[in-house]
């Protein structure tokens, strides 16, 4: 981008690119190095720190989609080298495990490589890329979004502050960020359900538990067991969304996971807890995702509960179809790719939101369960791992569903 000199301290740096970015996560990053390839310049810009997003622990589980565009469009060889392939899941309910075989029910797999891997990954692109990323930014708004040409405007880490006129500006800041309500009220939907109850994640360092992600249903709640490399995993077990990280000791915590999978047949391997904090979810979704020259991909338009782990791979998605309608509207001059744009995210989103709530409803008891509850819930499970089609039907749900037109 061109700047312009500043006539006087108070006013901003002036600059001019095409697609002006809030927020340079998975959702803003892949999109600006897609939109790079193309020959499209953009600036994106998030509040975060390099260091604070890449050592957020996130969820790790990417469909064989998500691992094809990071790996065709040049952003990283390292998640085949790194990402352990998944051919399955555990299902553990009513005292055993069953195995969901992705392979032999859709011929899919899953790549575990953590979300903070991904966003390394991209960040590294762009970097090495020469893409135009601002990490640190504060006082970030987005203005004129019904003008030709809309602003963004940030202060940067050296206090300067800059206003970039732009083509077109992106919401990818998340589901906190700004952007979503820069839609006015009479003009957006918003869709949500809250659950009474929250995910307590852990690091620890011990060797793998299992070779697979175990999903584990228990009167006592939910827990699931994950991995990351073969000296540190990742757990998580159903909580309060009051629950207070700092009552909870190592023990108390590997007592409450051994108790939750140990119901089960699993036995944990256990070593120190580095880190630990209450994770409260929800859906959302908020409709149409574009206004004017405003566009909103990942968090910032809709937020999945992790089970289903699908909140990475729409982000991802939704950059993909960005990226090409972007393209179009460039090109052209026109807003009508945003809303062609919306219409066939809004499509994927709905199925994760659907299989998301689906997974998360099916192996989580809620506070107020009755043991007629925890029964359904297990006959639900019975029946899904009993039948081909039931188990076919999460395999092709949790692997992916093919590209939208
Ligand atoms: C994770 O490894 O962090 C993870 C895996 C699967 C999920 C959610 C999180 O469904």
């Amino acid at each position: 981008m061109a700047f312009s000199p500043s006539s006087a301290s108070s006013s901003p740096v002036r600059s001019r690119t095409r697609i002006a970015v809030v927020g340079a996560g998975p959702a803003g990053l892949m999109l600006s190095h897609l939109l790079a390839r193309a020959g499209i310049d953009s600036v994106a810009v998030d509040v975060r720190t390099r260091h604070e997003i890449e050592h957020t622990p996130r969820a790790g589980i990417l469909e064989q989609r998500s691992v094809d565009l990071l790996a065709d469009s040049g952003v990283s060889d390292r998640v085949h080298r790194d990402g352990a392939r998944h051919d399955g899941i555990v299902l553990a309910f009513g005292g055993g495990g069953h195995r969901i075989d992705f392979q032999a029910l859709v011929g899919a797999s899953t790549l575990l490589y953590p979300q903070t891997d991904v966003f390394a990954d991209l960040a590294d692109a762009r970097e090495r890329d020469g893409g135009d990323v601002r990490f640190g930014v504060r006082d970030v708004a987005v203005d004129e979004l019904l003008s030709d040409t809309p602003v963004l405007r940030f202060t940067d880490a050296d206090g300067t502050r800059h206003a970039v006129r732009a083509d077109f500006v992106v919401g990818a800041d998340g589901s906190r960020g700004p952007c979503r309500s820069q839609v006015p009220e009479a003009r957006r939907t918003r869709f949500a359900r809250a659950y009474p109850y929250a995910w307590f994640g852990i690091l620890a360092e011990a060797p793998p538990s299992a070779p697979e992600l175990i999903y584990s249903h228990s009167p006592r709640g939910f827990a699931l067991i994950s991995q990351r490399t073969d000296t540190v995993q990742r757990m998580y077990f159903q909580c309060d969304p009051a629950e207070n990280v700092a009552d909870w000791s190592d023990d108390r915590i590997w007592t409450e996971l051994q108790e939750r999978v140990g119901a089960n047949g699993h036995r944990l391997k256990e070593g120190p807890i580095t880190a630990r904090s209450v994770l409260p979810f929800r859906s959302f979704v908020q409709e149409p995702m574009h206004h004017g020259r405003l566009v909103l991909a990942g968090d910032a338009a809709h937020t999945v509960p992790p089970t289903g782990a699908k909140g990475l791979n729409l982000a991802l998605a939704d950059a993909r179809v960005l990226a090409e309608e972007l393209e179009r509207a460039v090109t052209h001059g026109s807003t009508a790719p945003l809303a062609a744009y919306s219409e066939r995210a809004l499509r994927r989103v709905w199925r994760a939101q659907h299989f998301s709530y689906w997974m998360t409803t099916m192996l989580h008891t809620p506070p107020d369960a009755t043991p007629f509850d925890v029964r359904r819930q297990e006959g639900e499970l019975a029946a899904l791992t009993g039948s081909a089609a039931g188990s076919a039907y999460l395999a092709e749900g949790y692997t992916g569903w093919p590209r939208e037109r």
